[in-house]
């Protein structure tokens, strides 16, 4: 088993790096690999605004470009009281490149948190082996 309050805080540590400019909303996410490495990100937004993107997007592509491909778990945390639950691209994204099995950590920036498996928020998800004839 894995640290689950240590992965909680270094995500809500993680939302120092986001660059919130329009939401000023402080988004961190902090990715695990089955090694033991903690990969972290947090949101950058863009005055395009439907070009912003996630938290949980930068540390998956982060870790992905430095070669990891086997995931356990990912935390979230925001601002708010409410636990951070990751919007339905970063699922999409999330279940290609982590799949179902891993846990998602919704948490707050009290480290509140809540734990699904990512099969449970996107269930019927999309995936590569739709793209075999
Ligand atoms: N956001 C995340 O980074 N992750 C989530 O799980 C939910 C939303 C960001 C996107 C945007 O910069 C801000 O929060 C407000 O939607």
């Amino acid at each position: 088993m894995y640290d689950i309050k240590n992965l909680v805080q270094q995500a809500i540590n993680a939302r120092s790096k986001a660059l919130p400019t329009y939401s000023n909303f402080h988004v961190g996410a902090a990715l695990l690999t089955d090694d033991g490495k903690v990969y972290t990100g947090a949101n950058i937004e863009n005055s395009s605004y439907s070009l912003t993107i996630c938290a949980e997007r930068t540390a998956v592509f982060q870790a992905v470009l430095e070669g990891e491909r086997k995931f356990t778990a990912i935390a979230i945390a925001s601002d708010g009281e409410a636990l951070c639950s990751p919007c339905g691209a970063c699922r999409q994204v999330l279940s290609d490149l982590c799949g179902g099995n891993i846990d998602v950590i919704m948490a707050n920036h009290k480290g509140e948190y809540k734990i699904f498996k990512l099969s449970e928020l996107i269930p019927h998800s999309f995936g590569e082996e739709f793209l075999k004839p």
